[in-house]
C-alpha cells in the first residue's frame, strides 16, 4: 500500500473561479467560502465548503483565493540572443518592426541545442512560477529546416502545444525570393516539420506574409493535419482577420488594428461550433508603445477574447499573465472577470482544450492560490507577486 492520498480537499478558499456559470457568480463561476476535491490528476468535486466530500488529505487554502492556471496560448520561447537595446530604443521613439525578428534569428541558429534547451526550459519555468499552467510555444527564428525541426523539438521538451512558424518572416537567404521562401516553408520544411507540431501559424502582416502567401502556408499546414492559428493586425489594418475566420483557425492573435468588418467577423465567429477566438497581446502594446486593441468592443459585438503573453525577445519580453490582465482592465477596456476569464478559459479556447481554463469536475487539477482573498487582486495590485503555490494535473508545482 501506498501512501500517497488518493484525494485531496483544498479547504478554506475564500474565493474560488471555476469559469463554470453553473457552479458559481458571474461569467467565472465564482464561488465564495469554497473547497475543492482533487483526484486522480482531476477535479473531482468543486462547490460550497460546508458541503464538501471527506478526503484522504488537507491542504489549508487559509482564506485565499484559488484560480484554475493561466493558460497562455501563444509564446515564441525558444531563442537564443537578446535584444533589450532594441527595448530601449523603442522606448526612446524607434517603431517597432518585423526586421527585429532576423537579430534573434542570427543568434538562435548560432546557439547550440542544449542552450536553445536550457532557455526555454527556464523561461518556461518562469511562466509556471507565475501561474501559467498551459504554455503553447513556436517555432520561427530558426527559418532553415533544420533549425525550424530543432526549435520544435526542443519546443515539445516543455510542452504539448507546439506551434510551426517557419513563416514567421521571410528567411535571409530568400530575401530576393520570398516566394522560393513560401516554397520551402510549405515543403521540405513542413515535410520536417509537422511531425513535430499541433499547429500551423503565419505571421500575416506587412513585412511579413501577405494574404496570398499567408493562405498558401495555412492550408498546406492543414492539408499535414496541423490545425491553423494566425499572427494578425498587429501593426496596422490588414487581412489577417478575414483569413483567420475564412480558415477556421483556432485563433488569430494581436487584433490591435480592427475594422468594424474584422469586429464583425470575430463575432459572427464566435458562434461557430469551432470558434475563431481574438487572442490579444497586452504586453507587446505595451512594449512597442501602440496603442490597445478595443476589447471592449470585441467583447461587446459577441467575439470570444483571450489574453496571453506573446513571451519572446522582441516585442514582448514578460511571461507574466497578471501583467497582462492589470493591462487588459486599466487600458482594453475589459472588467477584471472578464480578463481572468480570458487568460484562463479563453486560452483554452484559443487552443482547443475543453480539459482546462476551468475548475469543474472532470478538469485537470490545473489550479494556482493566490495570496489574495480573491481574483480582483491580480488586477488591483500591478506588478505585485502574488502566487503562493501552482498545482499541475493535481500535484504541486511550485
Ligand atoms: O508575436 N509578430 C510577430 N512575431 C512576434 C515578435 C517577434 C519578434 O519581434 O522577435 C510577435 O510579436
Ligand atoms: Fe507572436
Amino acid at each position: 500500500m501506498s501512501d500517497v492520498p488518493v484525494s485531496i480537499l483544498i479547504d478554506d478558499i475564500a474565493t474560488l473561479v471555476t469559469n463554470d456559470p453553473a457552479l458559481g457568480e458571474g461569467r467565472v463561476g465564482a464561488v465564495e467560502d469554497a473547497a475543492l476535491v482533487v483526484e486522480g490528476g482531476e477535479v473531482a468535486w468543486a462547490g460550497p465548503r460546508g458541503r464538501a466530500p471527506a478526503a484522504d488529505a488537507r491542504v489549508d487554502a487559509a482564506g485565499r483565493c484559488v484560480i484554475p492556471g493561466f493558460v497562455d496560448s501563444h509564446s515564441h520561447i525558444v531563442f537564443a540572443g537578446d535584444r533589450s537595446r532594441e527595448f530601449a530604443a523603442r522606448m526612446s521613439g524607434t517603431p517597432y518592426s518585423a526586421g527585429g525578428i532576423r537579430t534573434t534569428v542570427a543568434a538562435t541558429r548560432a546557439a547550440s541545442d542544449a542552450d536553445l534547451l536550457a532557455r526555454a526550459r527556464g523561461l518556461a519555468a518562469e511562466a509556471r512560477a507565475q501561474g501559467t499552467t498551459t504554455l503553447e510555444v513556436k517555432s520561427g527564428y530558426g527559418l532553415t529546416v533544420a533549425d525550424e525541426a530543432r526549435s520544435l523539438e526542443v519546443a515539445g521538451r516543455v510542452t504539448d502545444e507546439v506551434t510551426f512558424l517557419g513563416a514567421h518572416v521571410v528567411a535571409p537567404e530568400y530575401a530576393d525570393d520570398p516566394q522560393g521562401y513560401v516554397d520551402l516553408v510549405t515543403g521540405p520544411m513542413l515535410d520536417a516539420c509537422a511531425p513535430h507540431a499541433r499547429w500551423i501559424d503565419v505571421f500575416c502582416e506587412r513585412g511579413a506574409f501577405d494574404e496570398q502567401a499567408s493562405r498558401r502556408v495555412l492550408e498546406a499546414g492543414v492539408r499535414r493535419g496541423l490545425l491553423p492559428r494566425v499572427h494578425g493586425n498587429q501593426l496596422g489594418e490588414g487581412p489577417g482577420v478575414r483569413l483567420a475566420v475564412e480558415v477556421g483557425a483556432a485563433s488569430v492573435d494581436h487584433c490591435t488594428y480592427l475594422s468594424a468588418e474584422d469586429v464583425d467577423a470575430l463575432a459572427q465567429a464566435a458562434g461557430r461550433p469551432e470558434p475563431t477566438v481574438a487572442t490579444l497581446l497586452p504586453g507587446v502594446d505595451f512594449s512597442t508603445r501602440q496603442s490597445y486593441p478595443d476589447a471592449r468592443a470585441l467583447i461587446d459585438a459577441g467575439a470570444l477574447v483571450a489574453l496571453a503573453s506573446d513571451c519572446n525577445p522582441g516585442s514582448c519580453f514578460t511571461s507574466s499573465l497578471a501583467f497582462c490582465i492589470a493591462v487588459a482592465v486599466r487600458d482594453m477596456g475589459m472588467t477584471p472577470d472578464e480578463a481572468v476569464w480570458a487568460a484562463t478559459a479563453g486560452g483554452a479556447l484559443a487552443l482547443r482544450r475543453t480539459d482546462v481554463g476551468r475548475l469543474s469536475p472532470g478538469a485537470r487539477a490545473d489550479l494556482v492560490l493566490l495570496d489574495a482573498p480573491n481574483h480582483l487582486y491580480l488586477a488591483y495590485r500591478p506588478g505585485v507577486p502574488q502566487v503562493a503555490a501552482v498545482w499541475k494535473d493535481g500535484v504541486l508545482a511550485h
